[in-house]
């Protein structure tokens, strides 16, 4: 449309035409904001917690490792990795309250540095009920990382169903973790 066409539109017109626009370009703000475009992928910046209803926005990455120096630090989940528990220790380096994580997808705490592999193969390991251990990059709900090996087992009912997963962290070695690293990072290339 060109511009003189444009003013001769009546104003009413010219009122839905605004109000178009401005809705549009929140809906389009909005979706920014709750989706991260990363390295071609898109992944959900906001989850929703299952048992509070609350919506949980997570942060922008933050480049700053925080060391995991070691302790206990446990999750278990349900069958589809909601969080059923979560520890003092992984509230405390995650950032997190027991009202958040409760009831949250583990996802809420994915770096978006992780390759979708790496998951793709713990899921497919762990459903078949076998241990999975590997190294994991954690994002905290201020945007710092943490890297830490998770160990994950399944837990079985009396007719050996699983019933959900439990998960164990160890500190990284820095040396593998410096090879495991540059491995993540060619695989988060290649997707
Ligand atoms: C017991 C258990 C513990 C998990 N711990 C983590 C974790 O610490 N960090 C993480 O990113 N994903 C963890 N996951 C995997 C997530 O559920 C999810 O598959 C992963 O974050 C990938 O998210 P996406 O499917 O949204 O890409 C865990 C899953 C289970 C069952």
């Amino acid at each position: 449309m060109k511009l003189v066409e444009f003013v001769w539109l009546p104003i009413n017109i010219k009122l839905l035409l605004l109000l178009l626009t401005i809705f549009l370009f929140h809906t389009f703000q909005y979706y920014q904001y709750r989706v991260y475009k990363f390295g071609g992928i898109t992944m959900h910046r906001t989850t929703k917690n299952t048992i509070t209803g609350q919506e949980i926005t997570k942060p922008n990455p933050v480049n700053e490792e925080v060391l995991f120096n070691g302790g206990v630090m446990i999750t278990e989940t349900d069958k589809n990795s909601i969080i059923t528990y979560a520890n003092r220790k992984f509230r405390e380096m995650t950032g997190y309250t027991k009202e958040e994580l409760v009831g949250s997808p583990h996802n809420i705490n994915r770096h978006p540095d992780m390759p979708k592999a790496a998951f793709k193969e713990m899921w497919e390991i762990i459903r078949s009920g076998e241990y999975w251990e590997g190294y994991v990059k954690n994002m905290r709900s201020d945007g710092k990382y943490y890297w830490v090996i998770v160990s994950i087992k399944a837990k079985f009912n009396e007719n050996n169903k699983i019933t959900g997963y439990i998960a164990g962290r160890k500190v990284p070695n820095r040396e593998e973790l410096a090879k495991i690293e540059a491995q993540y990072k060619a695989m988060k290339a290649a997707e």
